[in-house]
């Protein structure tokens, strides 16, 4: 099969199209064959190896978590998925190597659930680790109807599904972004205000009582302004500032888990979430797409296409 691939960490690596082994499918595991696969930041984060203290890696790496594909071949003992089953899925397993870039990967089922029906394979790509990044990052902080939330980098991957969940569970948002994303932040049904100096006070403005639960997807200094505008200090959780934990906050790793990955193509069948793919360029072009990744300003996701 045809697959991206690295032999090497660095920023970036080299990326090559290579032909690599048909996946070995086991015990709880399902072989999907990749119509769609999810651009994230820890994509080459990992091949720059800033996370390289949290995961072994094995050579040559195809990279990639997130997929949206079909199911081609079952493992023994395996029921959860049938042979032709549309899925979708964070594939993150115990270690690097076998990623998503590539036209097949073997999938743990944990890590899968069925496809929106509703959703075309590029953008339920994009759902999985970014809506599921979101999805738990709400229910760490206990988010729910008729609160205040405000959304720290409303507008990218984790962002932009963040703001959607949010509001399907009944939660008034307020999103941080550059003016060129406030009136896209409005279509999602956030209420937009510009990040940077004076960030609090414009979030004051609009929520002078105070905000119930405050959502850090950028880091640099984001923990500390929701902390100053929260009702309850333990309300705020960040998946990008490496210090949250020390300064009290909730610090997030997202996790697989099928019943929240289904739970969101549910909201996506229901007409309340959908996603933005900024740009879709084929597997060859994987390199293009974590430069592009990489820049900061991707507005919603980016996928590659097999
Ligand atoms: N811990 C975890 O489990 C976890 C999970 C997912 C992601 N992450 C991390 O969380 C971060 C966000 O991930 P993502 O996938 O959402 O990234 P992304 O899609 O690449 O985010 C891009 C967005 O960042 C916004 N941005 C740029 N500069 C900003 C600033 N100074 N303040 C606020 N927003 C700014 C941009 O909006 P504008 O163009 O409007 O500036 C753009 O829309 C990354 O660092 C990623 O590695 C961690």
């Amino acid at each position: 099969m045809k697959a991206i691939a690295y032999t090497a960490y660095g920023t970036p690596p080299a990326l090559e199209l290579v032909d690599a082994p048909r996946p070995k499918v086991g015990p709880g595991e399902v072989l999907v064959r990749v119509k769609a696969a999810g651009v994230n930041p820890v994509d080459w984060k990992i091949a720059a190896g800033f996370v390289d203290p949290l995961f072994e890696v094995r050579y040559p790496v195809i990279p990639g978590w997130d997929v949206a594909g079909v199911v081609e071949a079952v493992g023994p003992d395996t029921f959860d998925h049938a042979v032709g089953d549309e899925v979708f899925g964070y594939v993150r397993k115990e270690w690097v190597e076998l990623g998503t870039y590539a036209e097949l990967v073997s999938a743990p089922v944990r890590t899968l659930a069925r496809k929106p029906r509703t959703l075309g394979f590029e953008e339920a790509a994009g759902i999985p680790l970014a809506g599921l990044t979101a999805y738990q990052s709400l229910t760490r902080v206990g988010a729910g109807a008729g609160e205040t939330v405000v959304i720290h980098s409303a507008a990218g991957g984790t962002g932009s599904l963040g703001v959607q969940i949010a509001v399907a569970l009944g939660a008034r948002v307020i999103g941080t972004a550059g003016a060129h994303n406030h009136d896209f932040l409005r279509g999602l049904g956030a209420e937009p205000v510009l990040y940077g100096e004076g960030m609090a006070d414009r979030i004051r403005a609009l929520a002078p009582e105070g905000i119930d639960a405050g959502l850090d997807f950028y880091g640099d200094g984001g923990v500390e302004v929701l902390q100053s505008l929260v009702k309850e200090r333990s309300r705020v959780v960040s998946i990008a500032d490496p210090e949250a934990a020390a300064k009290g906050a909730h610090q997030l790793w997202v996790r697989p888990d099928s019943a929240d990955l289904a739970f969101l193509a549910d909201l996506a069948d229901r007409g309340a979430l959908t996603v933005h793919v900024e740009h879709a360029l084929p597997l060859a072009e994987a390199a293009k797409a974590w430069e592009l990744s990489a820049a900061g300003r991707t507005r919603g996701k980016i996928v590659l296409t097999v």
